[in-house]
């Protein structure tokens, strides 16, 4: 039978592994990590992360083919194959910090595989790192060899949160990055059949080592530029009467663009966009390609651009103070359908009204209470570094509730913002809220969910990401 490890039980490592071992019964997966809370979350009812459908197939598989274990290295001595899906987050200190990649977890899952492996292995990188990295991870194991031979292959992963089971279940493609030498074919057939359990041959692409680990910051800088594209149109509609959601369908429905990914939003979030661009600016300087990094800086000022933009629009439009007023936010995530808040636009627009001395209450079907706190009390890089808590920023939050509901998010509020596109707040009833809340009663939508004429009937000042604007908010002082 062959043996999988995967290092790092996160959001990438569990559910891929959980999806390996479903479609491969012949193949034993284990998923191993140095958080015993995590670990034993895997081992629970209740999951570490939500991810629609990902209960079901942890169910089927967890102990027949599929086991969560803190035994790192005995798991690690007896694979064939080890997955290396650790967290590669932005440095916040030293050379590169604010914009390389932190590689020290996974130097030391490097190392750790060097000191405990007793039989040849492949190392597969899973984690999204800088280009180059399997020649340094080589280093590290050749180096500390003891005589056993080690393939590195690159296979990022392309999974969104939310949608991660449906995307590993029918991948646009699998990426398999390898040397070339008969070895490294030899390491990338062995990979190759594991996904051909179930993707499609052709839709498994070989290429040499860099081109799959740059692939993987390319693909995701040309995603995010094309919601910067969106979000800096959103910026003229608001300015020319244009409504972003009928330009985006018209460019879209030209097959050349294709229209995914133009949804106009308050900026995108999540834990690749940012830190993955900020990896490829800091390679371009690296090697003396200045305009280049400048070309993709300006993809994530356009964001911060957006969001700021967004918190302007708020403040300006409720007669340019929220000193005192009560803001209801709707959704904390970073996008719906998942509970995940790294990056998300909604720290950044939180931050900005507590800032203006607004009073919060936020509710978000899928986050904590604790983890609003936390992400509200943490400075901009620092959610892999909870150590760092600010005591200002902590002092900040007390203007801050959670709260279990969106009518009791709006009850008494001055203003409704919402931040993330949850279904459920395109069904509420609008008309209680109104009710319930101070006049005038606005609404911000970030995402685009709510009937905006609708709203109007009923009474609402409504402000949407790139639509025609409301008589009210035009008179209002311009926005930065
Ligand atoms: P994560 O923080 O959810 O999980 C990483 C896990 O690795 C953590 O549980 C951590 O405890 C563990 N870990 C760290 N060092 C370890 C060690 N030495 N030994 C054992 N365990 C260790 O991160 P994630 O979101 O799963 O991302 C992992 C990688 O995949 C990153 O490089 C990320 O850029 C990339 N990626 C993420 C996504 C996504 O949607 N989250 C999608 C594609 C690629
Ligand atoms: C992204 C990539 O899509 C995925 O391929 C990669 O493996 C990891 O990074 P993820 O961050 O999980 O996935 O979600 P994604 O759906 O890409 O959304 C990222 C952010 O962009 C979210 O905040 C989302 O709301 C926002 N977004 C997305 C928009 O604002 N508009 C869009 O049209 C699409």
């Amino acid at each position: 039978m062959v043996k999988i490890c995967c290092i790092g039980a996160g959001y990438v490592g569990g559910p891929t592994m959980a999806v390996i071992a479903v479609k491969c019964p012949s193949i034993e997966v284990a998923v191993v990590d140095i958080s015993v809370s995590r670990i034993q979350a895997w081992n629970s009812d209740v999951l570490p992360i939500y991810e629609p459908g990902l209960d079901e197939v942890v169910k089927q598989c967890r102990g027949k083919n599929l086991f969560f274990s803190t035994d790192v290295e005995r798991h690690v001595a007896e694979a064939d194959i080890v997955f290396v899906s650790v967290n590669t987050p932005t440095k916040t200190r030293g050379l590169g910090a604010g914009k390389a990649a932190d590689l020290t977890y996974w130097e030391s899952a490097a190392r750790m595989i060097a000191d405990v492996s007793k039989s040849d292995k492949i190392v597969v990188e899973k984690s999204t790192v800088p280009v180059k990295t399997a020649e340094a991870i080589e280093r590290i194991l050749t180096h500390n060899s003891k005589g056993i031979k080690y393939q590195i292959l690159s296979n990022p992963e392309f999974l969104a949160e939310g949608t991660a089971i449906q995307d590993l279940f029918n991948p646009d493609r699998v990426l398999i990055g390898g040397r070339e030498t008969s070895d490294g074919r030899k390491a990338v057939e062995t990979l190759k059949s594991v996904y051909a359990h179930w993707v499609p041959e052709d839709k498994i692409l070989c290429t040499n080592l860099w081109s799959a680990e740059l692939s993987k910051l390319a693909a995701n800088a040309f995603l995010a530029q094309r919601i910067s594209s969106v979000n800096a149109m959103s910026a003229l509609c608001e300015a020319t009467g244009a409504d972003v959601a009928q330009v985006a369908h018209a460019i879209g429905t030209d097959s050349r663009i294709g229209p995914k990914f133009l949804k106009a939003s308050v900026g995108f979030g999540g834990s690749c966009f940012q830190k993955d661009i900020l990896n490829l600016i800091y390679i371009c300087e690296c090697n003396g390609l200045a305009e280049v990094a400048g070309y993709w800086r300006q993809v994530i000022k356009v964001n911060d651009y957006q969001k700021s933009r967004f918190v302007n629009r708020v403040v300006s439009s409720m007669f340019n103070t929220v000193a005192g007023k009560k803001v209801a936010i709707l959704g904390f995530a970073f996008k719906k359908d998942t509970g995940d808040t790294r990056e998300t636009a909604a720290i950044d627009v939180c931050k900005g009204l507590i800032g203006d001395k607004a009073h919060l209450r936020i509710y978000d079907p899928q986050v904590s209470e604790d983890q609003i706190q936390r992400d509200l009390a943490l400075n901009k890089f620092e959610w892999d570094h909870p150590a760092h808590l600010q005591p200002a920023a902590r002092e900040a939050a007390k203007q801050v509730s959670v709260v279990g509901d969106a009518y009791e998010a709006s009850k008494g509020a001055h203003a409704v913002c919402v931040m993330t596109e949850w279904e459920e707040f395109k069904g509420l009833d609008y008309g209680r809220i109104y009710e319930g809340m101070q006049k005038p009663a606005f609404v911000f939508d970030g995402r685009n969910v709510v009937d905006v004429e609708k709203l109007r009937e009923i009474g609402f000042i409504v402000y949407s990401i790139g639509k025609p604007l409301d008589p009210w908010l035009k008179d209002m002082p311009a926005v930065a």
